[in-house]
């Protein structure tokens, strides 16, 4: 079985601040985009690497790539993303070889995550299930409440309840799956508002089974600023 990973980077990274797109940023001084095609690559499992680039920056993006070689198992695509993450996933779906049958999708924004995670998940998926998701127990209780749309932002905001946490799990990526099954949820499941953030939950609307296999912490994403002063944390206690 051949395993590609597509890595959605086309991203602004809004909640980040302004700057360059949040893939392209610096961490440890190698862009966060590298750090994450480098975990991709990492497993031996993984012999193509789709990059979805912002729409209009894909030779950029390709140049810039080409500075930091892989080893020559692995094959780099660079292709342009789209409006939301489900469309510029979608993109890189399109862009697959014909012999790809797993597919891990890995998200730009979490380049730290270990090799040991992205072989569970292929594992999984080499095992037989059509969709495999890494998550973690929640640290936080979690509400579910009436959004005041359209509302300020600090406005109080009713509750409607309390999900038992212990059933909860914060899901990662690389999530992986049959490519089949993935191609086939992204042909039929609409596009909703924002597009999709979660894969998995493309193909658990088709009705396919979705398992979970534990996360690591240091798969977290890299959204708000202080998420990047953990992860040059990680980096430095790495380098030590
Ligand atoms: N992504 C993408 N295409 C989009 C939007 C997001 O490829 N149109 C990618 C991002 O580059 C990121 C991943 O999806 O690697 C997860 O999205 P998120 O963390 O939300 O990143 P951004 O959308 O860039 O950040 P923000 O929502 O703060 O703008
Ligand atoms: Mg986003």
């Amino acid at each position: 079985l051949r395993t590609a990973a597509v890595i959605p980077a086309a991203g602004r990274g809004v909640r980040l601040g302004p700057g360059a797109p949040k893939a392209l940023r610096a961490l440890g001084g190698t862009p966060m985009l590298v750090h994450a095609v480098r975990a991709m690559a990492a497993s031996r499992a993984v012999s193509v690497v789709v990059v979805v680039a912002p729409p209009d920056g894909a030779t950029e993006v390709r140049n810039l790539l080409d500075q930091y070689p892989l080893s020559e198992r692995t094959d780099l695509l660079v292709v342009p993303g789209g409006d939301t993450r489900q469309e510029s996933v979608r993109r890189g779906l399109d862009a697959l070889p014909e012999a790809v049958d797993v597919v891990l999708v890995h998200d730009a924004a979490r380049p730290l995550v270990p090799a040991e995670t992205v072989d569970s998940v292929v594992a999984a998926v080499r095992d037989g299930a059509p969709a495999v998701v890494p998550a973690l127990p929640l640290a936080d209780t979690v509400k579910q409440v009436e959004p005041r749309t359209g509302g300020r932002t600090g406005e109080p905001e009713p509750v409607v309840g309390t999900p038992e946490r212990a059933l909860l799990r914060a899901v990662q990526t690389p999530q992986g799956f049959d490519r089949a099954t993935l191609v086939k949820a992204h042909e039929t499941v609409a596009l909703q508002g924002d597009g999709a953030t979660d894969d998995a939950g493309m193909v658990e609307q088709l009705g396919a089974p979705v398992v979970v296999v534990p996360g690591h912490e240091e798969a977290f994403k890299v959204t708000r600023p202080l998420d990047l002063i953990l992860a040059e944390a990680v980096l430095a206690r790495r380098r030590a």
